[in-house]
């Protein structure tokens, strides 16, 4: 994933451009590049590591009216100078940056390098600079048409050229490109982020689309050349919504948003009765349904554990859940009582795009969840569920899981009130998520999260356990812990420790225990009891006023009782604290870990 910036039309520093990078650092942070054009020529800058060591090497007071940047999180070639974007053509008059992966690169290159042509990189974007400078016949546009009928796989573009100074040309197939112009000066961008500063009212491009802009006029067409219309979109997200507001971290701002998060979340799904109301299921004949195919990537994978749990409990229906880069190679069985659930916060991951591609190759319907209007696979999918959470800008996902939650309780309610099955368990259930902002505000501000991180910051390994509907907790707490700080932590349904995991406990590996009071809180106690039998040191997470937990852990968390469905909802922010207070802890940047990019749409 990498963000892609272009402004173009009054004059406007190359300071602006890195600026506008910044807001998308989270999208890849490997390498960084500038191109500007003016009159006299087009002039490239980029360095290896962060944005600001760009800025280093750039003139960023220098007046421009023409420009495009770019951050790179490395695909094709490892992150260095020479691999960063922009990438130019042998004429040294054509730069393009790019997000995504060309397929076919090797055959394109093998086929420039024989007419002549000479690389700098080792990446696939740089073939697209040398195929337009063999396609521009003086009409930039009609080059950039050509180019693209000779390009497969996944990409967002934009280019420029030095001897057309006023003219900057997007492109889209796969990957997101935001588009927007006031009065005065036209952008293009990876996201809203960047583009808000200028306007609000955006355009979402969409696959097969090209933009071309002169000066501050713009059009959009096709990759034919026909004019297309595309809807702007206002974005009420103010600039601080993306800034820190005062934390240390993204990750801490994100997870403090929660409450208001979770409100957002919920305006507009629950009548005055508390019933869930989600009209953008209107068209979908739920109560046919009796089979739930449901796939997502890493975190929202766990969310999607959770809602088999809830919706398989109190529905008299199957889940079958798998993790999209399965799911995608195995048959599809899509019959008529088949619904499909796709969660993606970024909806752009490459997995859960292709197996929603797949699923509607079976014939299958598919209601999307997702964080990003319009992302991918808003567009891919029947219906969108929005998560609503605001921009999260930390790779870990924190508030947007937590939204997951919100929206998928809300679907299974929803389906268990369409199937006649409601009844005072699920009024409890309703009042307690409508409530749930309040809880969780209240466990978000526990020092002992703080306390307790500081206690075991130095251990390297962890296991996480839990059972029933908490195993999905145990999981993305590991994977929480393991993505931010980088300390070995695994997780098991705790009924498995016997089989094999409880070798690897001694003092030195903690167990992590998820054991509120509910329906398998005996069971958990017995595999607390096996777990300290091995000297291993015990954290659990517990009910408030549960004394008798206490005297078998070593710490202790305690979150208020809740309706035991909803354990994973109130949880949730105590296991992302205690992995962000961790990291911190440890030196890292729980905003940036090493390796992971917020949205991963390579395969
Ligand atoms: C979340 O903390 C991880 N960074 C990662 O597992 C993520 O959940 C996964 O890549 C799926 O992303 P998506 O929800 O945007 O599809």
């Amino acid at each position: 994933m990498c963000g892609i910036v272009g402004i173009i039309g009054s004059e406007f520093k190359v300071g602006d451009l890195i600026d506008g990078l910044k807001k998308l650092e989270y999208r890849g942070y490997d390498s960084a590049g500038v191109a500007t054009v003016d009159g006299n020529g087009l002039y490239v800058s980029k360095s290896v590591g962060r944005i600001d060591a760009l800025r280093g090497v750039v003139e960023t007071e220098k007046a421009v009216h023409n420009g495009i940047a770019h951050t790179r999180w490395a695909t094709h070639g490892v992150p260095s100078d020479r691999n960063a974007h922009p990438h130019t053509d042998c004429s040294g008059k054509i730069a393009v940056v790019h997000n995504g992966i060309i397929e076919n690169y090797q055959e394109l290159k093998k086929g420039l390098l024989e007419r002549g042509h000479k690389f700098h990189s080792e990446t696939d974007t740089e073939v697209i600079s040398h195929l337009i400078e063999e396609n521009f016949k003086g009409n930039l546009y009609q080059a950039v048409l050509e180019t693209l009928k000779e390009l497969r796989g996944a990409f967002a573009i934009v280019v420029i050229h030095s001897d057309i100074p006023d003219v900057m040309i997007g492109a889209r197939k796969g990957s997101p490109l935001v588009f927007g112009c006031n009065e005065e000066k036209c952008m293009l961008a990876s996201d809203v982020t960047p583009i808000i500063k200028y306007t609000r009212d955006v355009i979402f491009l969409e696959d097969g689309d090209v933009v071309y802009i002169q000066g501050n006029k713009a059009r959009i067409t096709d990759f034919s050349g026909n004019i297309v219309i595309r809807n702007r979109m206002h974005i009420s997200w103010d600039e601080n919504a993306a800034e820190k507001g005062g934390f240390k971290h993204f990750m801490l701002k994100e997870i403090n948003e929660v409450p208001e998060a979770i409100e957002s979340a919920l305006v507009g799904r629950y009548d005055e009765k508390g019933f869930p109301v989600l009209h953008e299921l209107d068209e979908f004949n739920l109560e046919r349904v009796k089979r739930i195919l449901l796939v997502a990537c890493g975190t929202s994978y766990h969310a999607g554990l959770v809602f088999k749990y809830f919706a398989e409990k109190y529905l008299d229906i199957d889940v079958l859940i798998d993790v999209a880069s399965e799911f995608r190679y195995r048959p599809i069985r899509i019959t008529d009582d088949t619904l499909t659930v796709a969660i993606s916060q970024s909806g752009e991951t490459a997995d859960t795009l292709e197996s929603i591609r797949a699923i509607k190759k079976a014939g299958g319907k598919v209601i999307a969840i997702t964080n990003v209007v319009g992302s991918t696979i808003t567009r891919e999918s029947d219906v969108t569920l929005f998560m609503n959470a605001g921009p999260e800008i930390g790779v870990a996902a924190s508030k947007t899981y937590i939204n997951q939650l919100i929206v998928l309780y809300t679907l299974a309610l929803y389906m268990i009130k369409k199937l006649g099955k409601w009844n005072n368990i699920h009024d409890e259930i309703s009042r307690q998520i409508l409530n749930s902002s309040k809880i969780i505000k209240q466990i978000i501000q526990d020092p002992k999260i703080e306390q307790m991180a500081d206690l075991y910051k130095n251990y390297n390994h962890f296991m996480y356990v839990g059972r029933g509907i908490n195993t999905a907790t145990a999981m993305e707490g590991a994977l929480k812990l393991k993505e931010i700080s980088y300390i070995n932590a695994v997780a098991y349904a705790a009924g498995e420790l016997k089989h094999g995991p409880i070798a690897l406990l001694d003092p030195t590996f903690p167990v992590f225990a998820v054991v509120p009071k509910d329906s398998l809180y005996e069971k958990m106690r017995s595999n607390i009891e096996e777990s300290k039998a091995r000297n291993a040191k015990i954290i659990t997470i517990a009910t408030e006023g549960d004394k008798e937990i206490e005297r078998i852990s070593n710490n202790v968390i305690y979150i208020p009782q809740v309706s035991e469905d909803l354990y994973p909802l109130v949880i949730a922010p105590v296991i992302q604290l205690f992995a962000y207070y961790i990291a911190n802890k440890r030196g890292y940047d729980p905003d940036k870990p090493r390796n992971l990019a917020k949205s991963v749409t390579v395969e």
